[in-house]
């Protein structure tokens, strides 16, 4: 599902974020997804503790294309290390698995939308796009109680299309710092080596759950980076909670 790379120009924002307000968590949904699948503004903040990714060492570490029943070992080890991460599902795997997505959001990880079945959106209608988008979005709302507030497309694809897509969505597109290609490399130590050798302040990396090998590098990313000085918070807590929609965020 994740054999192809990246299609076309990736468009990279030149400046950092511009907003950078503390906290920002998983939003508990206000009465469901908005009619439209737009996102909507009165969401109330999470339970998750503020970190100051001003003041500390931020990485955020992001597992894509899940959830699988294996995703449940990582969340193990993600609580037996105390480390927020950030999961883009695939609506169709998260309509197969919706108590992972519970879990998840109990233990305090964001979830973002990755799209329903991983297509290339630049390829398709401005109308397809939404679908993807809506469609996963509600099955996040009902499983999980939380509406997503972050999309990273399938493949990193950017578009002036997709843009306005996401503009009108009302999220930012997470693309990341760091890319061990985890889905090409299936070796745990050479995964782990990539990620802990790339990893700087603020950077989000790039892993997918549905790989044994990148879920057994996880333990050792966690125990390296900390062992510098990292703390492992979620996305919306690395860009902050108002982020802008459209834009493109490639670190915090
Ligand atoms: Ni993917």
């Amino acid at each position: 599902m994740i054999v192809a790379v990246l299609a076309g120009a990736i468009m990279v924002p030149s400046e950092a974020p511009e907003v950078r307000a503390a906290g920002g968590y998983p939003m508990k949904a206000a009465g469901g997804a908005a009619p439209n699948g737009a996102i909507s503004a009165t969401n109330s903040p999470g339970t998750v503790a503020p970190v100051n990714c001003r003041k500390v060492k931020c990485v955020a570490l992001t597992f894509d294309d899940g959830p699988v029943p294996q995703t449940v070992n990582l969340l193990n080890v993600l609580k037996k290390y105390n480390a927020k991460a950030t999961f883009f599902v695939l609506g169709s795997q998260a309509q197969a698995h919706r108590p992972i997505l519970r879990r998840m959001v109990a233990e305090g990880h964001a979830i973002g939308n990755h799209s329903w079945s991983h297509p290339q959106l630049g390829r398709m209608s401005a109308s397809a796009i939404r679908s993807q988008l809506n469609r996963t979005q509600s099955v996040i709302v009902s499983a999980a109680g939380v509406q997503p507030r972050i999309v990273r497309t399938p493949y990193g694809q950017m578009s002036p299309k997709i843009r306005k897509t996401l503009v009108k969505f009302g999220a930012p597109m997470i693309f990341w710092t760091v890319d061990p290609l985890d889905w090409k490399y299936r070796n745990t130590t050479k995964v782990t080596n990539a990620v802990v050798r790339a990893a700087r302040r603020n950077s989000i990396i790039l892993l997918h759950d549905i790989h044994p090998t990148s879920r057994a590098a996880v333990p050792a990313i966690i125990a390296k980076l900390r062992a510098k000085g990292y703390v492992f918070v979620t996305v919306p807590q690395l860009i902050g909670s108002h982020p802008t929609a459209g834009k493109m965020y490639v670190h915090g």
